[in-house]
Order: structure tokens, then sequence, then C-alpha cells
């Protein structure tokens, strides 16, 4: 087990979309492991596989630290299908540390993914577990929650921003960052 590097906002690999994952690498199982450890260390809720560097279109999320009626997930190929209703609430990001917004999203999605089983499944998510989804699904099209807010609160927070590119430009991770 080991724990991966987090890439920060500004690094290349989480501004671009990630293509759907047509073959699961050999060692798929050691990477979820990491994957697991990596987001529990940093007391995440959801973790994309770009936001450690692997050009890989999926995630993963426990919804049971925040709803202990509900379990974790390994979502792969995530695609929103559907979304209607809308709710705004704040968020973080083990990729910008330091930084929580308000953030609107749809209330309810369809989401269709691969399950580890190779299954194709459709589920609809509501409240917190669709707030993740969005979340992640966004980070594999390789947007980050401040692309969500108004350019006005985003003028707020441009030096921070700057600030963490600039450490992304000259090889700093997430741990890298107080
Ligand atoms: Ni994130």
């Amino acid at each position: 087990m080991a724990i991966l590097p987090i890439y920060i906002y500004g690094s290349p690999i989480l501004h671009k979309k990630v293509a759907p994952m047509v073959e699961r690498p050999k060692d798929f199982d050691r990477i979820l492991i990491d994957m697991w450890e990596t987001m529990y260390d940093d007391d995440g809720i959801g973790l994309s596989a770009n936001q450690v560097g692997l050009d890989l279109r999926f995630f993963v999320a426990d919804f049971s630290l925040r709803d202990k009626k509900m379990e974790r997930v390994v979502i792969i190929n995530p695609e929103i299908i559907s979304a209607e209703g809308e709710s705004i609430e704040e968020e973080g990001c083990l990729s910008l540390p330091g930084i929580r917004e308000q953030v609107p999203r749809a209330e309810k999605i369809v989401l269709r993914y691969e399950n580890v089983d190779h299954q194709v499944i459709e589920r609809e998510f509501s409240g917190f577990p669709a707030r993740v989804v969005q979340h992640e699904t966004d980070h594999l099209n390789g947007r980050v929650f401040t692309d969500r807010i108004s350019s006005l609160k985003r003028s707020f927070i441009k030096s921070k921003l700057k600030r963490l590119a600039e450490k992304a430009a000259s090889g700093k991770f997430a741990k890298d960052i107080d």
C-alpha cells in the first residue's frame, strides 16, 4: 500500500478531459487500494484518478463518511445522463487545499457508469452523494469546483489560485502545501 501524491490546481492533468477507460491496467486492484488509502489519509470523501496523476477515467468515493447507511463506490467511465433541480453547498477539494466555496450543483442526477465487475449501471443519486458524484465526474472532465462559481467570486480567490498554480508548476503536490 502507498499514499499517492495528490496533484494540485494548475497541474495539466487536472485540466483536461480523461478519455474512457477501455482496458483496465493489470495492477488495477493495487491502484484502487492505494487510492482508498490516499483518500482516507487526507480526509477526503472522493478521489478521482487524475488527481493522483493517472490518466484513467474513474473515481472512488465513500458516502458512508457522511451517511452510515450508504456504501463506498468505485465508479468507472462515469457520464451524467440527466440532471434536475439545484442545490448550493460548500465544497472543498484535496487538489485545492485551503479553498472552500459555495458551489451550485444539480440536486438529482442519473449516472451511467461501470462498476468493478464490468457491469454497466444507471443509477440515480440525490443530495450529498449526487454532489460528490458531480464533483468527481467534473474532475474527470477536466473541471474543478472553482470553475463552477461566478467570475466575481473567483476574482476574490484569484491570488490563492495563482499561488497554487505556481506551486504546481514547480512540481509541488498537495502534501507540500501548508
Ligand atoms: Ni476534488
